[in-house]
């Protein structure tokens, strides 16, 4: 990834504390267009709470976040969302009851919102159905459209996850462990799906994730936390042999 693409999100001296406790500390990442960003970092290091931040979900004690070259700091999660911060849970969360296309088109259809005269609505619905089947088919469950979600691998539903998600239009998608819990055997195929959408789909990805084996060749580089703190962003290659890296793993290994 070369060092000349715009910064599309950009957090400054970010700082969380929670009763006098500081769960992120001191902050300061950019994320480029176009790139697959990882972030790593034992359990509790703070991702998830970095996570919350930047999509509006918690207020920083101190620092800003900035949206290209709009602060969005105090905004809201819905104005991110529509400004096309898009994210992914550690844990999923479909709609159990209804058919896999019903979520996807339920997804595509909040996103392109609108109301009014019935035939601008039956257009809508036409649209939402348009972009929920691409998005399935972008994640590799076009052949699964009609299957309740309730019944769907644990791995399916990650990639359900990801495919409402896609229905918003992201341009950065933060994914928070994608494949937790999933059966070894479906990891790989997820990091394809991942890779497919930022390729393919142009999707600028942050992404947190345990698995070093899963990141290598995957991200275009690797963001280290550790106690809240931002330890190291540079290539995987370079923060793997990161001296400060390597001194922070000691005994808890990457
Ligand atoms: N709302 C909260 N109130 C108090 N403490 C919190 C809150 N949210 C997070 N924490 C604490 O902040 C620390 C960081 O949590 P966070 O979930 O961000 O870590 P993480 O890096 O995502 O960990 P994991 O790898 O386990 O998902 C943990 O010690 C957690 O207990
Ligand atoms: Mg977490």
């Amino acid at each position: 990834m070369e060092s000349g693409r715009r910064a599309l999100l950009r957090t400054t001296g970010l700082c969380v504390r929670i009763g006098g406790v500081s769960i992120v500390e001191d902050v300061s990442l950019e994320v480029r267009e176009g790139e697959f960003l990882v972030i790593i970092g034992p359990n509790g290091a703070g991702k998830t709470t970095l996570f919350n931040v930047l999509t509006g979900i918690v207020r920083p004690s101190s620092g800003t976040v900035m949206f290209g070259s709009r602060d969005i700091t105090h905004a809201p999660p819905y104005v991110r969302a529509r400004l096309g911060l898009g994210r992914t849970f550690q844990t999923s969360a479909v709609f159990a009851g209804l058919s896999v296309l019903e979520n996807a088109s339920l997804a595509a259809r909040a996103y392109l919102g609108g109301s009014g005269a019935l035939w601008r609505l039956a257009q809508r619905d036409h649209g939402a159905l348009e972009r929920a089947r691409h998005a399935l088919t972008l994640v590799g469950l076009e052949g699964r459209a009609h299957t309740i979600a309730a019944t769907l691998s644990h791995g399916e539903k990650r990639k359900l996850d990801l495919a409402i998600l896609l229905c918003g239009e992201p341009k950065v998608a933060l994914l928070d462990e994608p494949t937790a819990g999933m059966a070894m055997e479906d990891v790989p195929e997820m990091m394809r799906v991942i890779q497919r959408i930022q390729r393919e789909h142009g999707t600028t990805i942050l992404m947190v994730e345990h698995r070093m084996d899963l990141i290598l060749g995957l991200a275009d580089r690797l963001a280290v936390m550790h106690h809240g703190a931002l330890l190291a962003i540079d290539t995987p290659e370079r923060v793997i042999a990161s001296a400060t890296v390597q001194s922070a793993y000691l005994g808890d290994p990457l």
